[in-house]
């Protein structure tokens, strides 16, 4: 049975900063995912903590918010059979140095904070992260 799903994917400053939101975006593409809603913004600091708030007990959770705060992201709907899990997978691991061969974070993650993008991580995170930045 087919199992179309939506995920929330952000290319987080470092990546934007350094131009590559367009070889990102491919990647996705190559990979069969539909970009479905996409936007270029700024976020204030505050918008930032209420979008990591399951972090907020986290040693990293200030610098982490300062960061997504700190300049342009690209806020992008993926749309693809099971797509949370699919992003999460050519996402790969949070470390960019524990990343597979083939990921973006291998490729283009500079640190475990500078690691290019953001993916929900499950389906009920992915529509209260789609709506966080949709919803209007
Ligand atoms: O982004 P992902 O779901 O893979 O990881 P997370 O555990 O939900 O953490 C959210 C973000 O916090 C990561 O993507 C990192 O940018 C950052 N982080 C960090 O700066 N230092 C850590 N030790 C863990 C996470
Ligand atoms: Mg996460």
């Amino acid at each position: 049975m087919s199992n179309i799903e939506q995920t929330l994917s952000i290319i987080k400053p470092d990546a934007v900063e350094r131009n590559l939101d367009s070889e990102i975006k491919e990647m996705f593409k190559n990979k069969g995912f539909k970009i479905i809603k996409e936007k270029k913004i700024q976020i204030e600091k505050l918008e930032a903590e209420k979008f990591y708030k399951v972090h907020e007990t986290k040693p990293f959770y200030n610098d982490l918010c300062s960061y997504l705060s700190s300049g342009p992201i690209v806020v992008m709907v993926l749309e693809k059979e099971n797509a949370v899990l699919a992003n999460r997978e050519l996402m790969g691991a949070t470390n960019p140095q524990e990343a597979a061969e083939g990921t973006i974070r291998k490729k283009y993650g500079i640190s475990i904070d500078k690691n290019s993008v953001h993916g929900s991580d499950s389906t009920d995170n992915a529509k209260i992260e789609i709506d966080f930045f949709f919803k209007d």
